[in-house]
C-alpha cells in the first residue's frame, strides 16, 4: 500500500510502499479515504514529541470503511464507514490518561496510508451528515474541543467564551461547539483575515494579538469571560486572567508560544479562578463528542484537501499556520 512514512526526524516524510497491515482477532482493517493533519504530526516531525520512535506512518485521524474484521469482531463492523478515536489506553482513570496512553500515528502507525488496523474498541460510525474529508477531520481536534469545553471547563448555554489562536484546527472546532450550545463567542488571531472568517462561523468579534494591548482593547469592547480556552501559553497568558470574569474557567492544552511566567497570585484567587490544563480525551468524552455533532449536525471546517502524495506541501502549510481550519489528505 502507498503511505506517509517519517524515517527520520527534519527530513519531509516519504510518500512511499508500505506493508498492509496484517490483523489480530480483535482488530479490524480500515480501508482509508481521508486523513487530516494535526500539528502534532509537525511535533514528530521535528523530532519534539515525547516517546520518539521511528520509522512510523504518522497521522492520528483517518474516516474510511473495513475492508476485513478480525475473529472476535461482530460482523456488524464489516464496510462500516467509520471514524477512529485515535486515543489509545487511555487506562482507568477517567480524570487523567495512564502510562500506556499513547496516539495513533507515532509510535503506531497512523492514516497517512491506505490502510490502517485498529482495535474495534476504538472504531466510531461515521456520522452521516459529514463526507470523509470532514469525517477525517474530527476527533483529534474534536475530543480535545469538546473535553476543554464541556468536561473540563463546564461551559453553560448563555456563558461568554473567548478562544485564542482561531486558525488552529481544534480552536477552530471549539468555536463551533461553543456556539452550537448558545453560547457567545470572541476570538484572538494573528491574521485579521481569519477573525473575519471566524465572524463568519459564529465568532461576535476579535482582536488581533500580534497588536500592543490587544487585551486591554479586548476588555473594553468585550468585557470579561466566563470561559477561555487557549493553546498558547506564553508572555500572553497572563493577560487572559484579566480577561476572566469572576469564577472564570481557564483551560488550555498547548502551549505553543512556550512558559507562562507572568501570573498574579492575586488576581487569580479573588476572582476565584480555576486554570486547567486538558489534553484529548478518554472513551466517555470521544463519544459524547460524536454524539453531540450528531445532535447538532455540526460540521468540522476544512482549510484544504491534498493528495496523500503531497502531503510535504501540507505540513509546510501547517507549519506556517497559513491554514484555517483543518488540513486534509485525499487517499
Ligand atoms: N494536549 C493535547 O492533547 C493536545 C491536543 C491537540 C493539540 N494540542 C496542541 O495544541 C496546539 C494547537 O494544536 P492544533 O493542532 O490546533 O494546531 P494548528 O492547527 O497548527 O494551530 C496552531 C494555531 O496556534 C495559533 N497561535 C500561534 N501563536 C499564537 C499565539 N501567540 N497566541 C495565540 N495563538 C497562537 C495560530 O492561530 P492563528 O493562525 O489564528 O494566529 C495557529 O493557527 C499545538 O501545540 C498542539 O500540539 C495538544
Amino acid at each position: 500500500m502507498k503511505a506517509i512514512i517519517l524515517k527520520r526526524t527534519h527530513e519531509p516524510p516519504d510518500f512511499t510502499e508500505a506493508n498492509l497491515p496484517e490483523i489480530t482477532a480483535s482488530e479490524v482493517l480500515v480501508r482509508l479515504k481521508a486523513a487530516a493533519l494535526n500539528h502534532r504530526d509537525v511535533w514528530v516531525q521535528k523530532g519534539l514529541y515525547p516517546g520518539m520512535k521511528l520509522p512510523c506512518i504518522l497521522g492520528s485521524d483517518g474516516a474510511g470503511v473495513i475492508e476485513k474484521i478480525g475473529k472476535l469482531v461482530s460482523n456488524e463492523w464489516f464496510e462500516k464507514e467509520v471514524i477512529i478515536n485515535p486515543g489509545l489506553n487511555w487506562g482507568d482513570n477517567e480524570l487523567v490518561a495512564g502510562k500506556s496512553f499513547h496516539i495513533l500515528g507515532m509510535p503506531t502507525n497512523g492514516c497517512f496510508a491506505e490502510y490502517v488496523k485498529i482495535d474495534h474498541q476504538y472504531l466510531y460510525e461515521k456520522p452521516p451528515h459529514l463526507n470523509f474529508f470532514e469525517a477525517a477531520a474530527l476527533p483529534l481536534a474534536g475530543v480535545t474541543a469538546f473535553r476543554a469545553l464541556f468536561t473540563q471547563s463546564k461551559l453553560q448555554k448563555g456563558e461568554k467564551v473567548l478562544i485564542t489562536g482561531i486558525g488552529g484546527g481544534v480552536a477552530l472546532q471549539t468555536l463551533l461547539f461553543a456556539r452550537a450550545l448558545g453560547c457567545e463567542v470572541y476570538v484572538t488571531s494573528g491574521s485579521n483575515e481569519k477573525i473575519k472568517k471566524a465572524v463568519s462561523y459564529g465568532a461576535t468579534g476579535g482582536i488581533n494579538y500580534k497588536m500592543n494591548n490587544w487585551h486591554k482593547v479586548l476588555l473594553k469592547e468585550a468585557g470579561q469571560f466566563n470561559v477561555i480556552i487557549d493553546s498558547a501559553g506564553g508572555d500572553n497568558f497572563g493577560n487572559l486572567i484579566d480577561l476572566a470574569a469572576p469564577a472564570g474557567r481557564i483551560t488550555f492544552y498547548g502551549g505553543t508560544s512556550g512558559n507562562i511566567s507572568n501570573i498574579i497570585p492575586s488576581k487569580v484567587f479573588f476572582k476565584q479562578l480555576t486554570i486547567k490544563g486538558t489534553t484529548m480525551g478518554n472513551p466517555e468524552d470521544f463519544q459524547h463528542m460524536v454524539d453531540f455533532v450528531n445532535q447538532k449536525k455540526i460540521k468540522p471546517v476544512i482549510d484544504q484537501v491534498f493528495p496523500l502524495k503531497e502531503a510535504e506541501t501540507a505540513f509546510t502549510r501547517m507549519e506556517n499556520g497559513e491554514q484555517f481550519g483543518k488540513i486534509v489528505l485525499k487517499i
